[in-house]
This record gives C-alpha cells, structure tokens and sequence, in this order.
C-alpha cells in the first residue's frame, strides 16, 4: 500500500495588514521590509476567528476536492504552535467536531513551521502500515496571537491562514509520495521560541510584565542556518531518489523571507518558473506556508495532476523536513 497527496484547500483570513499598516504601528518602512524579508502584505485573522475555524474551511474543501464524505476519513493530524487551547484539547479535535467527524483518532504535533511536511510523514505512515486509508493532515496558525506589534524585529514576518490536505491509500505507485525527511536538532532550541506558557514558565505576572509569552527569534542566525539547512536537505533528498533539480516543476519552499529562498533557488540552480513564492502576499504562515502555497498553484491551474512537487521547509525546535511527491489529485 502507498499513499498519496489526494487533494488540498485552504483559507486566507479577510484582513490585510500592510507594510504601511506596520510604519504606524513600529520604527520600519516598506522600503525595508520588501527588501529584507519580499513580504508586502500579510493576512490577520479577526478577533473572533480563531485557528480552528480556519483549519475547519480549508479542511472542507480538501475533504471536498478529494471527493469523499466526512466518514471516509479516519484519522485527523493538526500541525501547529498556534493551538486554540495551551494544551488540551487539542485543536485537531475541535476541527474534527467543526466539521463533523464524529469518532476518529484526531490529535497536533508541534513542529513550527516544518509541521505540516511532518504531518504528511504521519499520514504516509499511517498508510504504509494499513491502518489508515483517508488521513487528513492540516497546517493552521493564528501565528498573529503570538506576535508582540511593539517588536519590529519579529512582528513584520509572520501572517495568519490555514492550509489542508487529505493524503489517501493507492495501490498505484506512480501516484504515490516518493520520500520524506524530516529531521530535528533542539540544541537550537532558543533560536526561535515562545518562552510561556508551559513548565518553564507557568502564566504569572512575571510572564505578562516582561512579554514572555510572545514569540523570540534570533533572525539573523537563523536566516544562515536556514539556508545552509534547506539547501542540503533538497540536495539530499533528490540525490536519493536519482532525481535533478531541473526535473522538478514545482518546488515549493517555506515561505519565511524571499532572500532565503531565493539563495536557495540558486543553489540548486532552479529557474524563477519552478520556484513558487506566495512570502510577498502572506508572510510566513508557519505550518500553513507550504499547504497555503500548494493552493496557491492549484487554484491559479499552474499544478496539474501527476507533476512532481519538492517541498522544502524549517523552523522552530529547529526541525526541517523536505518531501518529493506527485500531486495525484484531480483538477478544478
Ligand atoms: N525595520 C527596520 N529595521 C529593522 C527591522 C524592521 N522591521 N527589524 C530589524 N531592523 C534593524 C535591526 O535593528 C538592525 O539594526 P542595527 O544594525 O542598527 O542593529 C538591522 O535592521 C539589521 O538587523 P538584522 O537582524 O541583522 O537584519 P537581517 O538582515 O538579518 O534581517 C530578518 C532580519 C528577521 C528579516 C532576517 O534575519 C530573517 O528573515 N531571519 C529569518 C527569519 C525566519 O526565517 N524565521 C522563521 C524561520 S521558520
């Protein structure tokens, strides 16, 4: 049994905050901000729009593209660092009542920005074994809910929205994913963190006076290794399965900062054309990036059925995965 990438949806919160949105709020300029990061504008998602409600759209309409009924699914995977609840339940839970599966083993892993390429690891396993046949795999952050908009350094990046994928068995093995790797070191751990809550610091006043609850990253020494990180990563991947990068029509990267993508685009020498970028339009949505930028082509028809994808990602932990699959769905 293999399995495969069936479908994808997603969804973009209404509210844009712009660049010139971000120069009356902290000391930056879009000048800036487009030149260091290619970001323009980036989606936030509404007081009342929390992350499972826009997992649970994004999720219908890959349940729905994939051509299946709510029972056919039987196990939902929830990727992300923006949870409704710190810690239980978790948000795969609530998406699952959401949207009404009823009865089936649903729960989140943690994996920042690598997490929705570690969730389809999940899905492929689950599969592989037999004990799974339609998997469910979701990238959602209300990433805005982490960000203190006094903090120029951090609060320009990042963006809200949601991405969702049903990955289901095949005994075809020319639609099936080719590899995955996914990998992590946590002696970076402090590159990129959210200090509270949890055991190390418990919600105090501490917490609140000194901002602990909102997310700290060392960016400079992260862009590097981030580059070095990516570009090795896809180098491996495709010299193991005797594939070159020119043969790849899709490479769809995390979305995190135009210039790490593009020294990673140059250093496996892809063309512009087999590059997608959605960073200048969403910012970095974490988990959501990579799903996000598959319906970014889908949608727009540049994704057709049988083409190969190479998606590339990293983040907090620091974890990276990267996987080389067909898409096997059907077009809109
Ligand atoms: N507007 C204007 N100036 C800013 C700024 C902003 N929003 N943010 C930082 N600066 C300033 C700094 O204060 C610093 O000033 P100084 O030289 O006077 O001290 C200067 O710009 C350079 O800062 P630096 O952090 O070295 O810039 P950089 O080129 O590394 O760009 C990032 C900063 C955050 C855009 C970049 O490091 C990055 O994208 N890192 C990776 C982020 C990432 O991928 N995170 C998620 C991984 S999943």
């Amino acid at each position: 049994m293999y399995a495969k990438f069936h479908s994808i949806g997603a969804f973009v919160p209404s509210k844009i905050l712009s660049n010139e949105d971000l120069e009356k709020m902290v000391d930056t300029s879009d000048e800036w901000i487009l030149k260091r990061t290619g970001i323009k504008e980036r989606h936030i998602a509404g007081d009342n729009e929390v992350t499972s409600d826009m997992a649970a759209k994004a999720s219908k309409i890959a349940i729905e593209r994939a051509g299946l009924e709510l029972e056919d699914i039987d196990l939902v995977v929830c990727a992300t660092v923006t949870p409704d609840y710190f810690n239980m339940p978790a948000t795969a839970c609530i998406i699952s009542d959401k949207i009404g599966i009823k009865n089936v083993q649903a729960f989140d892993i943690s994996a920042a920005c690598s997490g929705f390429v570690y969730a389809l690891s999940i899905a492929k396993a689950f599969i592989e074994s037999g004990m799974k046949k339609h998997v469910l795999i979701i990238g959602a952050e209300k990433f805005s809910s982490l960000v203190d908009y006094t903090d120029r350094s951090t609060c320009i990046l990042f963006g809200d929205g949601a991405g969702a994928a049903v990955i289901s068995a095949t005994d075809n093995k020319d639609e099936a994913i080719v590899d995955i790797h996914a990998s992590a070191d946590g002696s970076y751990a402090d590159f990129l963190v959210t200090p509270a809550p949890g055991s190390v610091n418990p919600v105090s006043q501490k917490v609140i006076d000194e901002g602990l609850n909102f997310v700290q990253m060392k960016g400079n020494e992260t862009f590097k290794l981030a580059v070095k990180t990516l570009t090795k990563d896809v180098k491996s991947i495709l010299a193991k399965n005797g594939i070159e990068s020119k043969d790849i029509p899709h490479f769809i990267p995390h979305q995190a900062n135009y210039r790490i993508i593009k020294a990673v685009g140059d250093a496996l020498k892809m063309t512009e054309e087999q590059v997608v970028l959605t960073v200048e339009k969403y910012g970095n949505t974490s988990a959501a990036s990579i799903p996000m930028a598959i319906n970014d082509i889908y949608e727009s028809g540049r994704l057709k059925k049988g083409e190969m994808m190479l998606l590339d990602t990293f983040g907090g932990g620091l974890t990276w995965a990267s996987a080389l699959l067909p898409f096997a769905g059907e077009l809109l």
